[in-house]
């Protein structure tokens, strides 16, 4: 069997968050650091072509998996291996062959998408006449119009933005693309947009995606797998349909009665709380 292009096993990472300025409050000194497990003990396997969906509510631990994947943290326990490779030992090789997409995409605003493109060409040592051709057919696909493209990006809607965000990842040509949020925070057209050129994608550039969602009809339509994840932990690992099939025998359920039925809880109703970000999560004990 082929090597998978991601391979997961028993990856752990937890946070530690101490008391904040202990000397204020001398009394509080001896209270134990927070103890959070943000991912616990997951294990999962990616073929090449696939597109991988994560689906968990807020603060499950779906971003902290992705930055797990993309090396951007280091698991505390477990293995992860992209094409072969362990994302600690040859954190090199696994960065030349993935590119993180992230809500907080960081562009320089006043500049146009041309050349926030060009400048992550230059940084990743890129050809810089190759990149510019490259870059209006990246953007074309995803149906920026030239004109737009010398644009500053602060006049592009939030989802133009995302789909340059998505466009400069492409531009080192990753073979796994971790795409978290894709969606999140756009207008249904530009959703659908975006949705399609991830599909797009699988079948144009031979790339295999894993992405994270709060929405299920956007994982149910774009996902070959989907693995559910709660507190951690990977509750579930199926196909769509297999998933639905956990809840209705004869498989006309709908992913949130699956979501429902696994975790005890409503995705939607985690999405409706989502802006109280200032909420401290509930202790994690033990
Ligand atoms: N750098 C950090 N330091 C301390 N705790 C963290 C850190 N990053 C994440 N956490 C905690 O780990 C848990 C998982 O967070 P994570 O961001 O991975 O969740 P998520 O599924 O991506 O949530 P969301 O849907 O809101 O993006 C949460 O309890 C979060 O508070
Ligand atoms: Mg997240």
């Amino acid at each position: 069997m082929d090597v998978p292009a991601l391979e997961v096993r028993g990856a752990v990472k937890v946070f530690e968050s101490r008391p904040l300025l202990p000397r204020l409050w001398p009394r509080r000194q001896a209270q134990p650091a927070k103890r959070v497990v943000a991912v616990d003990d997951v294990s999962l396997r990616v073929e090449r072509g696939e597109i991988f969906g994560l689906l968990g509510a807020n603060g499950s631990g779906k971003s902290t998996l992705i930055r797990l994947l993309s090396t951007l943290l280091i698991p505390d326990a477990g293995s992860v291996r992209v094409f072969g490779h362990d994302v600690v030992a040859a954190e090199m090789q696994v960065k030349r062959l993935i590119n993180r997409v992230s809500v907080e995409a960081a562009f320089f605003k006043k500049l146009s998408p041309m050349e926030n493109l060009l400048y992550a060409a230059r940084l990743y040592g890129l050809d810089i006449a190759t990149a510019r051709t490259q870059i209006v057919v990246i953007l074309g696909q995803l149906g920026i119009r030239e004109q737009r493209i010398t644009e500053p990006l602060e006049k592009m809607s939030r989802g133009m933005q995302q789909k340059v965000a998505i466009a400069r990842a492409l531009l080192t040509s990753p073979v796994l693309l971790l795409l978290d949020e894709p969606t999140t925070g756009l207008d249904p057209r530009s959703k659908r947009e975006v949705q399609q050129f991830v599909l797009d994608l699988r079948a144009r550039h031979d790339a295999t995606v894993v992405l994270t969602s709060h929405d299920m009809d956007e994982a149910d339509r774009l996902c070959d797998r989907i693995a559910v994840i709660d507190r951690g932990r990977i509750i579930a690992d199926d196909t769509p349909a297999g998933l639905k099939r956990l809840v209705a025998p004869d498989g006309h359920a709908s992913l949130e009665d699956v979501f429902m039925k696994l975790t005890g809880k409503s995705l939607t109703d985690s999405d409706a709380v989502e802006d109280d970000d200032e909420v401290p999560e509930p202790a994690a004990i033990g």
